[in-house]
């Protein structure tokens, strides 16, 4: 039963519900029901308020209202309590848990480590990571891809970011990241010995004591990983501290990860089930003449661009992105008083009807630059998000899913059965519940 509160809600005539008594919508905000639902937004259009998690929420829904929020020209909408709540506990002062001031000044000291030229320095190790993982795929036959790929680009941060080849600790640290990033949507959000949130606990405890005692031997070295470029840059006169390297380190490792894989998962995905594509793909990698990418050809890859985009698109590796109001404001003319937790909903953004033709059908031709499709709308397309808060890894995420790809499409065929439907479950980020299992066939 839905019990409607809209005359007596905090939020004046703002539409909206609080569901079923106690738990609200609980159960949906964080199964990822909610984050899916196009009936909410027929229903209520672009700001409605919900109860979830023992909170009231004011969902952000389409182009407008979350470009709007992640904007957010009234500075009245921050990132690091609206994350603090979900994953605080376990990526604190993480960029994306910072705010104001603070938030610039490691934002200008970090971008230092995401500059052309560090990317390109990056790009060999992870090369050669990609070369390696390969080699110990299966020649042909059945491979559960998530899980396979989620190895991979584990092994690519454990080397681009840390210079250091992890070997058996792998499984540990991808467990450790794993619980870490569950742990944000635990329906216990205290520690009880078994359950997510005390595993995520463990989790961040793992990590620390993975990094910390690498801390000084970084700053002493000479080192070309990202670990290395934390420790090192100066910014007139601005270092980052021991705590800083770890906190950055932790939630950047969690960045990369999780959003990578994902990411390669639906496009190997979209790539098996959509042949004429895949044929066109590796058409292109084999014109580049090269076993491995080089920096300055990551451009041509235009078809792998295009279906990465759309992958993006049509599974977004972050679908909310959470805020909190510093002081009262408005959101699409709505009062928001100060106090309030803000979801924006990027899956609404990138598969309503309203701004995408057929929104649910993959159709990369849908970015090439005679559609242009994402132009719609100047918030039609955020994968990445949007504002201050924009992902500063997007160039980098780009680099290694076109690395582990241009690789991939050379040295197999992908094959799903007729009529298969990747199943996806989106609690947390979204993944396949049957870790996509394909058919490998070796060129
Ligand atoms: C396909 C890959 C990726 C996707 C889809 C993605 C998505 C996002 C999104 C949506 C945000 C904005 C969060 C918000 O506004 O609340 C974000 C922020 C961020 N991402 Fe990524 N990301 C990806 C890859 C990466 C990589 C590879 C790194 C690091 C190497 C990274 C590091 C970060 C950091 C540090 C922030 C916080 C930025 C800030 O607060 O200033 N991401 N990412």
């Amino acid at each position: 039963m839905s019990v409607m509160e809209t005359t007596t809600s905090r939020f004046g005539d703002m539409p909206g519900d609080a569901g079923p008594p106690v738990i609200g919508y609980t159960k949906q905000f964080v199964d990822g029901t909610l984050t899916t639902s196009r009936d909410r937004f027929e229903r209520d259009g672009p700001v409605t308020w919900l109860k979830a998690m023992g909170r009231s929420w004011v969902m952000a829904m389409g182009p407008d209202a979350c470009g709007e929020v992640l904007q957010n020209r009234d500075r009245a909408f921050d990132s690091g309590p609206g994350w603090g709540l979900l994953i605080g506990r376990f990526f604190r002062r993480g960029l994306m848990l910072l705010d104001g001031a603070e938030h610039h000044s490691h934002r200008r000291l970090m971008q230092e480590a995401f500059t052309s030229h560090r990317l390109a320095g990056y790009l060999e190790p992870l090369n050669e990571t990609v070369t390696a993982g390969l080699a110990a795929w299966p020649r042909d036959g059945a491979l559960d891809f998530y899980p396979t790929v989620k190895q991979l680009t584990l092994d690519v941060a454990t080397r681009t970011f840390m210079g250091e080849q992890t070997g058996v600790e792998a499984d540990r640290l991808n467990r450790a990241f794993v619980d870490c990033v569950r742990a944000g949507t635990a329906f216990v959000r205290f520690p009880v010995p078994g359950l997510r949130w005390s595993r995520g606990l463990h989790g961040r405890a793992v990590l620390e004591d993975y990094l910390r005692p690498r801390i000084a031997r970084k700053r002493a070295g000479d080192g070309t990983d990202l670990f290395s470029a934390l420790c090192h840059t100066e910014v007139e006169g601005e270092r980052f501290t021991d705590a800083d390297v770890l906190n950055h380190m932790i939630f950047l490792l969690m960045a990369a990860h999780d959003t990578s894989t994902i990411t390669l998962t639906t496009m190997a995905y979209h790539l098996a089930k959509h042949p004429e594509w895949q044929d066109r793909a590796r058409a292109e990698s084999e014109a580049l003449g090269t076993d491995a990418v080089a920096y300055d050809d990551l451009e041509r890859l235009e078809v792998l661009d295009q279906v990465m985009k759309e992958s993006l698109r049509l599974v977004v590796p972050v679908p909310g992105l959470s805020r909190y109001t510093s002081k009262d404001t408005t959101l699409q003319g709505y009062p928001v008083p100060a106090g309030t937790y803000i979801a924006t909903n990027l899956y609404s953004v990138h598969r309503y009807h309203e701004w995408w033709p057929d929104p649910d059908r993959f159709d990369p031709g849908r970015f090439s630059p005679q559609r242009r499709e994402d132009k719609v709308h100047r918030y039609a397309f955020m994968p990445f998000g949007n504002g201050v808060h924009k992902c500063i890894g997007m160039y980098f995420g780009g680099m290694e899913i076109k690395a582990v790809m241009h690789q991939l499409l050379l040295k197999y065929r992908l094959e799903v059965p007729d009529g298969y439907t990747m199943p996806l479950d989106w609690t947390s980020l979204p993944r396949p519940s049957d870790r996509l299992p394909l058919t490998l066939h070796r060129l």
